[in-house]
């Protein structure tokens, strides 16, 4: 399927500034030339319209409970991100989303999800299950699985909570970072989490197998949710929270393949990342090959 570029370029979500440049990091990490040479069609969308945060009062709109910093901001963004998501799939292209922090992952799921009943495939170092309530930071990058879930209160949910997305279609992959809480939570839920001891235990190929499984059983499609933060940060270390003990390049890469092979991909994006503390744009240009692997780039 043609792919469609749709760029996110905001850290609302985020306490770190520079994630907002990750759209233009990767576009600058050659990602067209990178898809095209593995023979997929590309148009650049260009991005969503995003105001400064500087501009901004991030306290303009608060949870009944709780603390969630640019509400106002994150609801307008990613709304519209939303349906450039959804009329996207309506023309039979795959978006492909650029972050941006995590927080955009609330548009991209709820369109992504709006006309169909989808599955979620999270790799990420973290849970990202906070709710306003529970977050020690109140950045929403560490709340959108919860708020797509519809837990948690955020300042009305309609916006937030992807319809067609059930949490038994959920599979986190990678966690090596959560708050108390939000562990609780994860527990809780109906999601599936697969911590970095799995993958030290079954290996990459058999835990990414397995979170397919969960995610397209029943559904129309997945969506894949690329938090840089899911690599380690020797390999990845343009991210806005770093975490030790991440999957290797290798891995990454296989676990993409397998995203390809299982033909199940509707929607892919690519989060967290920050070229400000990233001289050679490595993290950036990792991305872009990621992205090729998911959409069927191989070797041979
Ligand atoms: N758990 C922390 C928080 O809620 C960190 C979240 C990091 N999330 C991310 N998408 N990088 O603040
Ligand atoms: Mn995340
Ligand atoms: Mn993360
Ligand atoms: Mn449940």
């Amino acid at each position: 399927r043609p792919t469609r570029i749709i760029g996110a370029p905001i850290d609302y979500g985020a306490n770190r500034r520079g994630v907002d440049m990750g759209p233009s990091a990767i576009r600058y990490g050659g990602l067209a030339a990178k898809l095209e040479g593995a023979g997929v069609s590309v148009v650049d969308d260009g991005d969503v319209r995003a105001p400064r945060a500087e501009e901004r009062d991030p306290e303009a709109e608060m949870p009944t409970e709780g603390r969630a910093k640019f509400l106002r901001e994150t609801k307008a963004v990613c709304t519209s991100l939303a349906d450039r998501v959804a009329e996207t799939l309506s023309s039979d292209e795959l978006p492909l989303v650029l972050g941006g922090d995590h927080s955009i992952a609330i548009g991209s799921v709820t369109g992504s999800a709006r006309d169909a009943d989808i599955g979620a495939v999270w790799f990420d170092a973290h849970g990202d299950f906070n709710t306003p309530a529970t977050s020690p930071s109140g950045n929403v990058h560490g709340m959108p699985l919860a708020a797509l879930l519809g837990v948690g209160d955020f300042a009305g949910v309609e916006w937030a909570n992807a319809a067609g997305l059930r949490e038994e279609n959920v599979a986190i992959v990678g966690l090596r970072s959560l708050d108390a809480a939000e562990r609780a939570a994860i527990r809780d839920s109906d999601v599936t989490a697969f911590t970095m001891s799995d993958i030290d235990e079954e290996g990459i190929t058999a835990v990414v197998e397995e979170a397919l499984d969960v995610a397209t059983a029943g559904t129309d499609g997945i969506h894949v949710s690329l938090d840089l933060d899911w690599l380690d940060p020797r390999e990845a270390p343009g991210v806005g929270t770093p975490v030790r003990g991440g999957v290797t390049y290798r891995e990454a890469h296989s676990a993409l393949e397998t995203v390809a092979e299982s033909g199940s991909l509707r929607s892919l994006e690519l989060v967290e990342v920050n070229p400000i503390l990233d001289e050679q744009n490595e993290t950036a240009s990792l991305a872009t090959e990621l992205a090729a692997s998911a959409l069927g780039q191989r070797i041979l």
